[in-house]
């Protein structure tokens, strides 16, 4: 078991053999570091709860506590806090441990997952935002999978709704006369389509501005909608030309930022599940028809906002996003069986996702035991605190900031990096800012894009971690060349005891990150990790330190720094460059 995961168990036993509840017995860093290495705060309230003194209550406990050989010294402070401060060698056993066993971290119980994320909608630019999506979804997937669960990615595309129909109707306007618009059109695909996909990037915003000021425009876009939803011949296969073309440059886009998804699915593939599930709908009365609509409701007297019906069957018979949201889980739920479904979607969409889940509990188009969860996120804003913009004010495309991210970093890479290798260093350091930054904050929390905060090479950055990381790839390099050896053997400060705390705490971060759905404790984790690292580092000389025993204990606490690098830059999906 994991070092404090056993520790706590160990307070649980003390507490029980001395009739106290142990519903909450959590072991943390210390706050104060000048009073011990970690704390446990839960007495207070144990004591309470019996009447007690808590000052008292807290000594007693740690009386006891402090005949534990695994300890140095116990004591109270304030009201009750118990601080606990290790013995160098019960934290140099479980360091041992670690770095020889095989896995860093311990398993959760088994779950098989879905996780929804990416999200992106075909014909439509990439922006910013679908970053934010992609990066939180990918690595929760990784944080998930690494901790046990089956866990199965789909990017869940947008490629059904009205957004297809104004596409496709500017590309009839333009070009009236390929073999797709002609009446006896047969083709699965449009042979003849003269279109890019700068093009299609360039004619969605003209259509949609269209549909905007022009009733006609936006009506025939409408019918083109219905049509290419009822199988019209040639707007299916131009839909399916367009999602070629479209693909292909999202596929290169989510490739540079390491965004692998298991399943290419999108709104247009729950289109084969609406009939049945309508049919379901209907034989138990689940749906209502309201001026021409086909609604559920799905209210609940203790709403404190009103919570609008969800609208399955528009007035002119076209589906809605939740309709295909309620499809895909039919789908979900019939073939994958999952235990849990999580959407990574910007927080703006909550309302949408209430009325889905809703929906689909009340019908029981998923059982109860399917927990569903929405796990939204903010909006990455600009130096102005506007959500972000390219420099004349457009919309910032995805490709587009990453060219700036990539410039920045190129600036910054040792001149001794040249031709390809430069390319592709400055391209990997580049993906690993954005991502170390994207990830930094909660993720519910809106942030401010600095890039020349995040491509700093000191503070809570990406290539601080990534630098730490090559350096001590180098040091083990070295200390392989000469055929050194290494173990956990002996402490010299407070420095090299630093780093091993917190090494201690990586299963409960990794734990914690996964129940609240962010990544930003394991970014900060590793920035402690790494910081503490470097006072380390900045005050020993390695390699040529006389005591062996301490030199074998800093390479092997070396070894595991870098392991635990790998292994949550990893999960953050961040490559690490050859060279810096
Ligand atoms: N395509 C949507 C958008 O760009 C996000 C999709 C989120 N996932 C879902 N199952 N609705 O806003």
């Amino acid at each position: 078991m994991n070092f404090i995961k056993k520790q706590e168990e160990y307070i649980k036993k003390v507490l029980l053999e001395n009739q106290y509840s142990i519903e909450n017995v959590l072991l943390v860093p210390s706050s104060r570091p000048d009073l011990g290495e970690y704390q446990f705060n839960g007495m207070m309230a144990l004591a309470k709860k019996k009447g007690e003194n808590p000052s008292e209550a807290a000594q007693k406990i740690a009386n006891i506590l402090s005949k534990n050989e695994d300890y140095e010294s116990v004591s109270v402070a304030g009201p009750g806090f118990i601080n606990i401060t290790f013995h160098n060698s019960a934290l140099l056993k479980e360091a041992e441990h670690l770095l020889t066993k095989e896995s860093l971290i311990e398993p959760l119980p088994k779950k098989k997952v879905v996780i929804d994320y990416g999200g992106p909608n075909v014909a439509k630019i990439l922006h910013v935002g679908h970053l934010r999506s992609a990066n939180i979804g990918e690595s929760l997937k990784r944080l998930a999978r690494k901790l046990g669960y089956e866990v199965i990615g789909d990017i869940h595309l947008g490629d059904y709704g009205l957004q297809m129909g104004l596409v496709m109707l500017e590309i009839q306007t333009r070009y009236p006369h390929i073999s797709c618009f002609q009446e006896n059109f047969t083709g699965e695909a449009v042979n003849d389509l003269p279109i890019t996909n700068e093009d299609l990037l360039e004619i969605y915003p003209i259509a949609s501005g269209k549909s905007k000021t022009d009733p006609e425009f936006l009506e025939q876009a409408r019918a083109i909608t219905y049509q290419f939803q009822h199988d019209h011949k040639g707007y299916k296969a131009l839909w399916r030309s367009i999602m070629n073309i479209s693909l292909n440059d999202m596929k290169e886009v989510y490739q540079k930022l390491n965004v692998e998804f298991d399943l290419w699915k999108g709104e247009s593939d729950a289109e084969a599940f609406i009939p049945e599930m309508l049919e379901y709908l209907r034989k138990e009365n689940m749906t209502i028809l309201s001026e021409g609509a086909e609604i559920i409701e799905v209210k609940e007297p203790t709403d404190k906002l009103e919570i609008p019906p969800l609208l399955l069957i528009k007035s002119n018979q076209t589906v809605s996003y939740e309709t295909t949201d309620l499809a895909t889980l039919w789908d979900r739920t019939h073939h994958i069986h999952p235990d849990e479904i999580w959407y990574v979607a910007d927080k703006r969409q909550e309302l949408h996702f209430t009325q889905v889940f809703r929906a689909a509990y009340k019908t029981q188009i998923i059982p109860k035991t399917t927990k569903l969860e929405f796990i939204g996120f903010g909006t990455m804003n600009g130096l102005d605190g506007r959500p972000f913009k390219t420099r004349d004010g457009g919309v910032m495309s995805l490709r587009g900031l990453m060219n700036e991210v990539e410039k920045a970093t190129e600036e910054k890479i040792i001149p001794s990096i040249t031709g390809e290798e430069r390319k592709k260093v400055s391209e990997v350091i580049a993906v690993g800012t954005l991502k170390f930054a994207d990830l930094l904050s909660h993720r519910a929390t809106d942030y401010i894009f600095d890039l020349d905060k995040f491509s700093d090479a000191y503070g809570k950055t990406g290539p601080f971690i990534l630098y730490s990381t090559v350096r001590m790839r180098s040091l083990l390099k070295k200390a392989e060349a000469e055929n050194m050896t290494f173990n956990f053997l002996e402490l010299k400060d407070k420095t090299d005891k630093k780093v091993l705390l917190q090494i201690l705490n990586l299963q409960k971060v990794l734990e914690s990150s996964l129940q609240d759905k962010s990544l930003h404790e394991i970014a900060d984790y590793l920035y402690s990790l790494n910081n503490c690292y470097n006072n380390f580092y900045g005050e020993n000389r390695i390699l040529t330190e006389e005591n062996s025993n301490l030199k074998k204990t800093w390479i092997a606490l070396t070894k595991l720094v870098y392991e635990i690098n790998l292994f949550l830059l990893d999960i953050l999906a961040i490559e690490v460059p050859t060279r810096m």
